[in-house]
């Protein structure tokens, strides 16, 4: 028997959706309003779910406290009120759409939550768009 716990968090954070090696006009065509060069933000909210089985000692998945600190301080001090351009190293080379920041989320959570649970990661940028990702390589 596996079940799903999942804890809802969300950050606020700016960013730029544009690739340096494009000029203004390729990057406005591709990626819109994003591409913005004065930078701009989102309410960002995030779902993270752990599966696995239920602890016959604790009849716990996982310590929803323990869930909870790990997303305070792997996710939300790092992206909240920054720039994620700017601020935030993994997107230095990256660009930051709400699928790369998903994976992001994902890699950064994954070495803490016990191997033989399951991870994902389910981002919404705005409240009818959301991305969502479960460590699947291809
Ligand atoms: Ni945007």
């Amino acid at each position: 028997m596996r079940v799903t716990v999942s804890r809802k968090a969300h950050f606020n954070a700016a960013h730029r959706l544009y690739r340096p090696d494009w000029d203004d006009a390729k990057n406005e065509n591709v990626f819109g309003k994003c591409a913005n060069p004065h930078y701009h933000g989102h309410n960002y909210e995030l779902i993270v779910s752990v599966t696995g089985a239920i602890d016959p000692e604790t009849g716990y998945v996982m310590d929803m406290k323990v869930l909870k600190d790990l997303i305070v301080d792997h996710v939300e001090n790092a992206f909240d009120h920054k720039n994620l351009n700017e601020q935030v190293l993994e997107f230095k080379q990256l660009i930051p759409t709400a699928e790369n920041i998903a994976v992001v989320i994902y890699n950064k959570l994954r070495p803490h939550i016990t191997p033989e649970n399951d991870l994902e990661v389910v981002l919404y940028e705005t409240p009818r768009n959301f991305v969502k990702y479960n460590g699947m390589s291809c």
